[in-house]
């Protein structure tokens, strides 16, 4: 009889909370302040980018899945089945456990920074894929990618990153990830997804929304700060600035001060003048040929590349032969 498994979860990445401290305390008292979008993710934080997903104006994540849904049975024939899956930043795992009935892997890796946001995702899928081999991983592959040999087993490995999260990356970033990435995925390759330029005024209001989610998503990050440093931000004190910067071909999120106000924490102080921001985010649009060169030049090869009919998203195959 066969018996059914269970999921089995590594944790590698321990937050270090004084490296946490000190990094988000150079960027608020550098002159030109910022702080990483990655403490947008905490459990609110996490619920509002759900949010955001189902806004009208924020297309990524609905034109990904159509490209998905359209071509996935030419992806599943460039990728082969039976591979180790290994999905970046998993989240839900919603989006890789769609893929599953056409690629058929023989082990899903999921990813992330925490493995407890993994457990409920892994268990539920599990039940749904008894037979599948379900690894839980812990880790901050944004810095490191240092995948446990046990991990990744005997199959071919095949690494998915969709969503357009490598827009968080400079491009320089976005060429080390990918080399690092190319480096571990040898008789394999990489499916990911990449938001494409497009007419000013879809980006603008796909980032700064009627609704105000992503003024809201944006703000949520004081929350984080103040748990994080022991800070007094007032989110009413702050507003969210979203907007296309075209001669970097990216989004920049900012928190812009109201009014001139002066934020405290334990061993430091930073003011700020009426209408000075810190940077929170940006998210880089490439072009379909740009980003096709950055992958060859990170050593895949000339990848496959499946868009929709506006030319707005797009996902590639590339290979690491
Ligand atoms: C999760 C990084 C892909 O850049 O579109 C959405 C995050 N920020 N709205 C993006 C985000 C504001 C998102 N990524």
């Amino acid at each position: 009889m066969t018996q059914a498994r269970t999921p089995r979860f590594i944790q590698c990445h321990v937050a270090d909370t004084a490296t946490e401290r000190a990094e988000i305390e150079r960027g608020l008292l550098d002159p030109a302040a910022s702080v990483s979008p990655k403490y947008f993710y905490d459990r609110l934080g996490s619920h509002l980018f759900e949010a955001i997903t189902e806004l009208p104006e924020y297309y990524p994540t609905r034109t990904e899945a159509a490209i998905f849904a359209t071509h996935g049975a030419e992806m599943a024939a460039a990728l082969g089945t039976g591979s180790t899956f290994i999905d970046l930043g998993a989240g839900s795992c919603e989006k890789a456990a769609r893929l599953f009935p056409l690629l058929e892997p023989s082990r899903y890796v999921a990813v992330d920074i925490s493995v407890s946001f993994l457990h409920d995702a892994l268990k539920r899928l599990q039940r749904e894929h008894p037979l599948l081999d379900v690894v839980g991983l812990g880790l901050d592959f944004s810095s490191r990618l240092e995948l446990p040999a046990e991990v990744l087993g005997a199959g071919r490995p095949v690494f998915f990153y969709p969503g357009s999260s490598i827009g968080n990356f400079t491009p320089a970033q976005a060429l080390a990830f990918l080399a690092r990435v190319r480096e571990r995925a040898a008789g394999g390759g990489l499916l990911i997804g990449v938001d494409l330029v497009k007419a000013t005024p879809v980006l603008q209001a796909a980032y700064d929304d009627a609704l105000g989610v992503t003024a809201a998503f944006n703000l949520n990050v004081l929350r984080q700060l103040n748990r994080l440093i022991g800070s007094d931000f007032r989110p009413e004190d702050w507003r969210h600035v979203g907007l296309y910067n075209e001669a970097d071909s990216r989004i920049e999120m900012h928190l812009e001060a109201r009014r001139a106000l002066t934020v405290l924490w334990p061993g430091a102080q930073r003011a700020f003048r009426a209408g000075e921001r810190i940077h929170t985010e940006n998210s880089y649009k490439y072009s379909r040929g740009d980003f096709a060169a950055l992958l060859e030049r990170a050593g895949f090869a000339p990848p496959a590349c499946w868009t929709d009919e506006r030319g707005w998203f797009a996902v590639y195959w590339a290979a690491a032969r």
